[in-house]
């Protein structure tokens, strides 16, 4: 087989938040790939960094009284770390802050400009005279133009999902400080997108996304390219954009040029090109990234690199999100695990095989059931596969001195048979069909289980030893098939295996032969069942995490963390005039293009149905609301919004963290649909 030269990397994750398990989902992807690459001889550089510049690192660190070049240095060692700690194989995870960075970044935009693809032009922004800072929109406030909510974003209402610039805001104020900001001019560069829509068409064409990437790309082309502004005013954490004096790079210009950074730092080390990898059409690049990113990565990111004259990325491989017990992660359940606190409670390889249990080619989310969790990982790893190590290791030692004889005609069989599963289990590493693939190797631990328990060699050497030999020869040679198979998942409990099998670390080809003649050592526990009460212990302590939020540099300040001052004072008589009613959730469906909204038609009894849109999507599944009872104000007006008319409100309440972070109220038992709350 021909030896392949493929670059692979993941998003860098921001340098001013702990890796969660939310992000592992694409780290444990593309480790799993990549080290299947490895284990089948290619070369494979899993490339990553650290991704360092922006408003929000330099205002956390200011926060911390810290430079940003000290934050950044500390998550790096965080980040690495927990990276580590995961058995995530990076050949080299760098920084965007480095000075390989600064060139290529330097260099891609000259010969975009060059090209005539950069424009400039004066842009009108909000200023906050106190900060000293032109204000993202992320951090500027005010009342939604559209539905008057209040404490929205500069980009789009979290209420009503509209979505309009930060000058279109009532009352706007710096969430940083909470003054009132200035407009002001600057001048701005802009990158021409539209110039590279025929070649972006055409880079699509292939099969270089999954056919949802596509069409959303269609739907983008449609719209049409807009012109993309990539530099931000001082004071800004970044590069300085050579010729001008208070200019940056915005960061998601040199952020993917950290691929290329990391890959350049790497190869000078080692006296090779970076251009090997990144300008020979004899290699292959594939990104892995999450679905929220697909316009940076499919979109910007070709388009610089065709602009710079370098490689377009072979495959953008997008995942979905992960979710937990069906809902997103979230704070106050306890549900956004950081991955040391999953360290500190939990085996990293069980996560792995977890995962990779759910992860297939498809965008869709995937979910962590930690019932299921529990399940999946006793029963497959742990009674399965390392279940053949803990009984056939002991009984050889015991009774036939740890030697492995030769296989007989019965174990070559079985070994045949398990072996024609190499092909599909192959494919499916390489299609990224994890799911499927461990569905066959459970399959072929199954077959192994049902081979040792019908001829119970713990029986047959009292009689007959050698033919006891043959046959923990035929289980432990499965054994080492399966453990081969499940490498790239389970690296360090593999590496156990091999460990006691005494044997050199596998490789794909090592599988094709038998293992026979053979001393092995002595086996050790691999791993324990998870018991669940290790969950509990685990959700127990991401839950008291919440009281470290304020002073965490991933607390992004939001109005409404301050003191809230109490509404005005009513009377009864006030109250009553809210009509609330007890309902009941007949229908429930995603609203296309709203991030938070959910649409739902409730039954009210006596007072007919309801359309309601409600701003829990953050929090809760269509699926999971049917024939649920909600409470309902049903006098509120009738309120117009881009999606339709909303016929009333659900009422729920808000926690601490936001969307996420929002819980319907219920009623007893017993309660009709219609009947009034008082
Ligand atoms: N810094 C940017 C990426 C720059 S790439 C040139 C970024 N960082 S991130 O830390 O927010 O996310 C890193 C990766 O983790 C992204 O691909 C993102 O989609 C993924 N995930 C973050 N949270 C996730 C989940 N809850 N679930 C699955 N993946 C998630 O974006
Ligand atoms: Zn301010």
């Amino acid at each position: 087989m021909e030896r392949r030269k493929i670059l692979v990397t993941s998003a860098l994750p921001y340098a001013n938040g702990s890796i969660h398990i939310g992000h592992l989902v694409e780290y444990i992807q593309t480790d799993i790939w990549v080290r299947y690459q490895r284990l089948r001889g290619h070369e494979c550089l899993y490339m990553c960094a650290d991704d360092t510049h922006g408003t929000p690192i330099m205002l956390s660190a200011r926060r911390l009284g810290k430079t940003p070049e000290e934050l950044i240095q500390e998550m790096y060692e965080e980040h690495t770390r927990d990276f580590r700690d995961f058995h995530i194989e990076f050949d080299n995870y760098y920084t965007t802050h480095s000075p390989e960075n600064r060139e290529l970044a330097e260099y891609i935009f000259q010969r975009a400009k060059e090209g005539g693809h950069i424009v400039e032009r004066d842009v009108e922004q909000y200023y906050c005279p106190d900060c000293g800072l032109f204000l993202p929109d992320r951090l500027i406030l005010g009342t939604c133009p559209a539905c008057g909510a209040e404490d929205q974003y500069g980009d789009a209402c979290e209420v009503c999902s509209s979505t309009y610039g930060p000058t279109d805001l009532g009352n706007p104020r710096c969430a940083e400080c909470g003054a009132q900001p200035v407009r002001k001019l600057s001048r701005h560069y802009f990158f021409k997108l539209s110039d590279f829509a025929e070649a972006l068409k055409e880079w699509v064409s292939g099969d270089r996304v999954q056919p949802e990437v596509r069409n959303k790309l269609e739907e983008w082309f449609d719209m049409g390219l807009k012109d993309w502004d990539i530099s931000r005013d001082a004071p800004y954490f970044g590069f300085k954009i050579p010729g001008t004096e208070d200019k940056y790079f915005y960061v998601w210009l040199d952020a993917p040029i950290g691929y290329i950074a990391s890959t350049k730092n790497w190869c000078d080390q080692r006296g090779r090109d970076f251009r090997e990898f990144w300008q020979d059409p004899g290699s292959e690049i594939y990104h892995f990234i999450g679905k929220d990113i697909v316009y940076f990565h499919t979109l910007f990111w070709p388009a610089m690199l065709m602009a710079a004259g370098f490689r377009t990325p072979d495959k953008v491989f997008v995942h979905g999100f992960l979710t937990v017990n069906g809902r997103r992660m979230s704070k106050s359940r306890g549900t956004f695990i950081k991955a040391r606190t999953y360290l500190k409670h939990l085996d990293p390889d069980f996560l792995r095989y977890y995962y990779a249990t759910k992860l297939s080619a498809s965008v869709v989310d995937i979910d962590l059931n930690f019932d299921d969790f529990v399940h999946r990982v006793n029963s497959d790893v742990v009674n399965k596969v390392l279940n053949l190590g803990s009984r056939l290791s002991p009984l050889l030692h015991k009774r036939l001195d740890g030697k492995l004889g030769r296989l007989d005609e019965d174990g070559r069989e079985l070994m045949a048979r398990l072996r024609s599963s190499l092909e599909v289990v192959a494919q499916s590493y390489e299609e990224l069909e994890f799911r499927r693939a461990m569905k066959e190797i459970v399959r072929m631990a199954e077959l192994t289980n049902k081979y040792v328990n019908d001829r119970a060699p713990w029986d047959v050497v009292k009689t007959d030893p050698e033919r006891g030999r043959a046959i923990c020869t035929a289980g432990l040679n499965a054994l080492r098939l399966i453990a081969g198979l499940l490498k790239p998942v389970i690296p360090r409990m593999v590496g156990d295996i091999e460990k006691f099998l005494n044997i050199e670390p596998l490789t794909w080809d090592d599988l094709s032969a038998d293992l026979e003649n053979h001393q092995i050592g002595k086996f050790s526990l691999i791993a324990r069942r998870v018991e669940m009460k290790e969950i509990e212990g685990l959700i127990a302590d991401s839950r008291e995490s919440l009281d470290e939020k304020r002073v965490s540099p991933t607390s992004t300040p939001r109005g409404r963390e301050k003191i809230e001052p109490l509404e005005p004072e009513i009377t009864i008589d006030d109250f009553i005039k809210v009509d609330i009613r007890v309902g009941v959730v007949l229908k429930a469906s995603h609203v296309e293009d709203a991030d938070k909204l959910l649409e739902l038609e409730v039954d009210l009894g006596k007072l007919g149905r309801r359309r309601i849109f409600a701003g829990i999507k953050k929090a809760y599944d269509p699926e999971e609301l049917l024939g649920r009872k909600v409470l309902v104000v049903a006098n509120l007006k009738p309120k117009k919004m881009r999606f339709g008319v909303s016929e009333g409100m659900i009422l729920a309440a808000e926690g601490e963290s936001g969307d996420e972070d929002v819980f319907l109220l219920s009623v007893d038992e017993g309660a009709e649909p219609g009947d009034r709350v008082h």
